[in-house]
């Protein structure tokens, strides 16, 4: 069975209780639920995992090397800091499309930079919670038609 790991980073299990009129009502649980379900009935496995600590989630990452078919992965705040995500990004197989649930491009001049796109897959912006499903989707069709990976 092809697997896809779901990875958020700081704040996101916020989600719901945290800059409602930015992100939405909806919590990081209603993400996971609801791509879960899209994608097993796609015959995928989805595993999700939120880290507050960059650390974990570079672990994450080393970890997902040949073990998932691709990671959508929302990378909060570090996605305008990190070389280390960066890296190991880069370092990995595994494609990475990165996920925003705000545009970025709409707000705080330090956001308009990620350190994380030229290294991943792909890049969604703005789209609220479908922007984790257009990631998935991406994965699953442009894998039937060899594209990228
Ligand atoms: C975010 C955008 C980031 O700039 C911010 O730090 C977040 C959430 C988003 O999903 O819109 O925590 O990644």
């Amino acid at each position: 069975m092809k697997r896809l790991l779901l990875l958020n980073g700081p704040n996101l299990n916020m989600l719901g209780k945290r800059e409602n009129d930015i992100y939405g009502d909806f919590t990081l649980g209603d993400i996971e639920n609801s791509l879960g379900t899209l994608l097993m009935e796609k015959g995928y496995k989805l595993e999700c995992f939120q880290s507050n600590h960059e650390g974990e989630l570079i672990d994450k990452l080393q970890e997902s090397n040949g073990v998932f078919d691709g990671v959508i992965f929302n990378p909060a705040a570090y996605t305008h800091t990190s070389i280390a995500l960066r890296d190991t990004i880069k370092a990995i197989q595994t494609p990475v499309i990165e996920v925003h649930i705000s545009n970025v491009h709409q707000r705080e001049e330090f956001r308009h930079k990620s350190l994380l796109a030229p290294v991943c897959y792909g890049q969604i912006v703005g789209l609220g919670i479908t922007g984790y499903k257009l990631a998935a989707m991406a994965f699953l069709e442009n894998r039937q038609k060899g594209m990228g990976f």
